[in-house]
Parts: C-alpha cells; structure tokens; sequence
C-alpha cells in the first residue's frame, strides 16, 4: 500500500517538474512564472483542484515517444478566485514550450465543457509556440475543439484569457474569441504571422512588440483589453476583473455589501460642466463619483478614448457604464468607439450586467476617412447593440446630445429604461450654429446671429426632449448616484424579450 502512495507522489512530482529546471529557470530569466506558479497567484490559496495531471501526448513521429512528461504541456482544473468558482487553463512553456498537442487540447475542452455545464468562467492563461509541431493536422485538430468550444461558450459563461507569453499562428484566435485578453507587457505578443513570414511576404521589418506586443495590441489593434507591467500585476488584476463577472448568463450579476451609502450626494459635480460648451471635462470625474468607492475597472483605456468602458459597482452589484468623453475628439463617435463600445454593450446584455450610459456626444465623426472605413456600417453595431439590449438601461445625459448620436447613446427610443437629463443638457439636431447656417444659409451675420440665439435658447436644453417624454426627469448633477442606485434597485426584476430568432444579423 505504502508503496503505491509513494509512486504516486512520485508521478505527481514528475507532472509538477514540467519541463525541469534548466527550462523553468530559462523561464524565470524572462521575467515569467511557471504555469503553476501563475495559478498559485490566480486563485485563493489552496483551492486549485487539478485534472489529468497524468495525461500524456499520444505523437509517436520525431523521437516524440523519448520526450514525455506528463501533463503535456498544460496545467488544468478548478479553483476559486475571491470564494467564487472558475476553471483554469495555464499553458507550461517550459514543456515543448506550451505548444498545443491533441491531449493538450483534450485537457483544455475538458475543463471548458465542466464550465459549461456548471456554469462558471473559463480563465485561460496562454503561453505557446502554437500548433504542437511534430504532431501536424492532430494539433490542428485540437484547436478547433478548442475554437468550437469558445464559441458555443460565448454569452454562456465568462471567457478571459490572459497572454502571457507568445502566442502565435492560429493560437491567437482561442483568445480572440474570448471575451476579454490582458495581456503583460513586454514578454507576451499576439500575431497570425510573426515578423519572419511578415518579412518575407511584404518587405516590412518589424519586432515582435512592434508587431504584437501588449503596447500595440491594446493602442493600435484593440485585440487586447488592458497591458500590465509583469505576470504578477496581470494575474492580480484579472482576480479584481473576475470578481465583477456573473457566474454564468443565468446567474444573475454578483452582490457584495457595500459602505458607500447608496443616495451619496456629490456637490462638485454641480460645477462639472464648464461655462463654454467648447471646453472639455474628464467624464472619469463623473463616472467614478457615481460608482462604490469610486472603483472603476475601466476597459480599453488606451484605445479610441473617446469613449470610456467598464465595470464598476452601485449598491455593491455591477453594472456597465459607456460614457462619452469629452476630452478626446470632444467626445465624438467614430469608428473605433463604436466597435469598442458595441462589443461591450453585447457583453454586458450577454450576463445580464445593467448599463449606465453617461452622455456627452456631439454625433458622428465627419470625415473622408470615416466614411470609405465605413462608419456607416460601425456606427451602426453600437446602434444595433443597443437597440438588442434587454438590460436595464440607464442614461445620464451631461451636456451634448446631437444628431444620430442621440439615439444611438440609450436613448428612450432604443428602450432606455430611465432617462435623465442635467440641467445643462443640450438635446438637438445639431448644434446652433450648425444648424442656423443650414436653415439660414443665406441670411446676413446680423440675422444667422440672432437665429443662433434663438436656436440655442429653444434647443440647447433638456425641456424640449423632456416635454416630449424622451427624458424622463432633468435631475440635479449632485443626485445623480442617488438616482441611478434607485433606478437600478426598481428595475432589477425587469423582464423585456425580444421577438424569438435563431440569431440576429448585427452588422459585422
Ligand atoms: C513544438 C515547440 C513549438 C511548437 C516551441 N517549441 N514552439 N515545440 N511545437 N510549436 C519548443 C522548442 O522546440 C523548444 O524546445 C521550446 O519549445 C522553447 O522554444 P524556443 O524556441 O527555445 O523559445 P523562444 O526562443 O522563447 O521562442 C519561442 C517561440 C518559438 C517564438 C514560440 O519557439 C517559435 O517560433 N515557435 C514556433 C512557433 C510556430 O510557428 N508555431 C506554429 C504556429 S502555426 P526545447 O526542447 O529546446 O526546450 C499554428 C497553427 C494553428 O499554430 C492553426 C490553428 C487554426
């Protein structure tokens, strides 16, 4: 008996070695953990539960029958983050640098199906070359169960993927299907080809992070999410980020207690909105006096700015919150702020997380460029992800709320649940003067500026939508946390349906 517990610890230990020390400390001198060593990070301490440590590749080409170590490359299993249940992949580097043979693949679809069934997030901490070389179409084959997996996983559980090293070839599309990527800076990078084939095909000489690297990927790209300094900060962060996530698209969004009195008045916003309404302000003021604590996981910081997303909390539950941001493009939307806020919108509907939209937004960006990108067809995604929405919607409107933007923005007409208004507020077609050099185009100075004028007086106010009943109450700047907590309270048992379909068609 003594002896078969001893040759299990022993098989045990092998599976922990991974690739053995040469290639763990070769791993360290990168500045990264181990696989295992990024779980003991992740998760609550102790709660790592792990399956198929024993597992072994089944390649018998290249001498591969010589070069086994069981486990294959991936740590996998269950755990805890905060108390609350997620399963984990963590690909080893240090075993044929954490390429993805059939078995490892086996071993990653297992413990998404569990999550699947379950109903809890799949975290993936990805470090690979790829395709397992020596293994050629089987390899292949083990991406798309993979593949096949994310997507049938989508708007069903969580899905974040943590880039944590290279990540090459069709790896990349695991993670891009997934619903958030952070990836560290300086040691991880993401491309379809790296800068050896781009070399060859198209002359361009480019590193790896120029090409891929966390710095390009969350600026240029917006593949990625968020950049963090080293694996520790990444790993520590996604804790934070998960504890914001539902469970599951059932299990409605996670409560905690929260200190932060829910009617909390904030008296500086009053003073918020400049006196010119040319001047910008930092919507972040906004956002964060409105949430608990202040606390705001913010998304994409680094890309399209004029928009801002993220997660936060009101009354210890979370919400989303899209907001306009004066301070960039005076918070104009174009193409990448549509996309960027879209695909969260869609997220947010997905689980279940009730959206806060705070509102500054002049309309659409002109321009030649946006046009023949085809701001047509994104701008209409964020219309679209909207209109689909079925949350409770929430909309806070500052100051601008112009032309096709309005609408766009949450407004009542895309099924806004509570729509307000500050007093400052300046709901209308255009602005005056805009609008008065269209309608007056050939009128003297003296009469565009007494037509600008009265534009302004007649439009650039809240009254006109709110005596229509597209906003629904013009409230004071320094209530607004009060009235959002309380709106959110009476609509959480809301319950709106779209009309049955096999899928929408959202414009791609
Ligand atoms: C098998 C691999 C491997 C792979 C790396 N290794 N990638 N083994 N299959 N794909 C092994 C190396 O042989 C080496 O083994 C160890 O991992 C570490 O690799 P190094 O090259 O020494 O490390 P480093 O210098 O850090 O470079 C890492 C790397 C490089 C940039 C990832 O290894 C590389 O370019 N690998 C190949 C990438 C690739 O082309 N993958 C296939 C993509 S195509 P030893 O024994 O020396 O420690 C693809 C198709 C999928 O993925 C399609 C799905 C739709």
């Amino acid at each position: 008996m003594l002896e078969a517990l001893e040759a299990l610890e022993q098989r045990r230990e092998a599976a922990r070695a991974g690739g053995g020390e040469k290639r763990v400390a070769a791993q360290h001198a990168k500045g990264k953990l181990t696989a295992r060593e990024r779980l003991d990070v992740f998760l609550d301490e102790g709660s790592f539960e792990e399956l198929d440590m024993y597992v072994e590749h089944n390649c018998v080409d290249f001498g591969m029958p010589a070069q086994v170590v069981p486990g294959d490359g991936v740590v996998t299993g269950s755990g805890t983050v905060n108390g609350r249940l997620v399963y984990v992949f963590s690909q080893d580097f240090t075993v044929f640098g954490g390429s993805l043979s059939e078995r490892h693949a086996q071993k990653i679809c297992k413990i998404m199906d569990m999550a699947m069934k379950v109903g809890a997030p799949v975290i993936g901490l990805n470090d690979s070359g790829g395709a397992r070389i020596q293994e050629g179409v089987a390899s292949l084959g083990g991406y798309a169960e993979v593949f096949q997996r994310n997507v049938l996983a989508s708007g069903v559980v969580p899905q974040l993927s943590l880039i944590m090293g290279p990540c090459a070839g069709g790896a990349v599309y695991s993670p891009a299907m997934t619903d958030f990527i952070f990836m560290v800076k300086d040691s991880s990078y993401m491309f379809v080809t790296g800068p050896d084939v781009v070399k060859t095909v198209t002359n361009e000489v480019v590193t790896q992070e120029e090409l891929g690297g966390a710095i390009t990927h969350t600026t240029k790209s917006s593949v990625a999410d968020c950049a963090f300094e080293n694996d520790i900060e990444a790993l520590l962060a996604a804790r934070d980020f998960v504890d914001f996530l539902p469970a599951n698209n059932r299990s409605g969004v996670p409560a905690r207690p929260s200190d932060d009195p829910w009617d909390r008045i904030e008296p500086s916003l009053d003073t918020l909105i400049p006196p010119s309404a040319n001047q910008p302000y930092d919507m972040h003021e906004l956002i964060v006096r409105t949430l608990d604590d202040g606390e705001f996981f913010e998304l994409q910081p680094a890309h399209a700015g004029n928009i801002i997303i993220g997660f936060g909390r009101i009354e210890g539950r979370t919400v989303g919150i899209v907001a306009n941001q004066p301070m960039v493009l005076a918070g104009c939307l174009d193409i990448n702020s549509s996309k960027k806020a879209a695909r969260f919108v869609r997220f947010c509907d997905a689980f279940e997380i009730p959206i806060v939209t705070f509102v500054d937004v002049p309309g659409f960006l002109p321009g030649v460029g946006q046009e023949h990108s085809g701001i047509i067809k994104h701008g209409a995604k964020l219309l679209f992800a909207y209109a689909e929405a079925t949350v409770p919607k929430i909309t806070v409107i500052t100051r601008k709320a112009y032309g096709g933007a309005y609408d766009v923005m949450a407004s009542k007409h895309l099924r806004g649940d509570l729509n307000y208004a500050w007093p400052t507020a300046e709901i209308a077609v255009m602005g005056a003067k805009g609008a008065v050099e269209i309608i007056f185009r050939s009128k003297d100075p003296e009469e565009v500026a007494a037509r600008t004028a009265e534009y302004e007086a007649r439009f650039a106010n809240p009254f006109v939508a709110a005596s229509k009943g597209f906003i629904d109450e013009v409230i004071l700047p320094h209530s607004t946390r009060r009235r959002v907590a309380l709106g959110l309270r009476k609509l959480r048992n809301k319950k709106l349906e779209n009309p049955w379909k096999k899928h929408d068609n959202i414009p791609l």
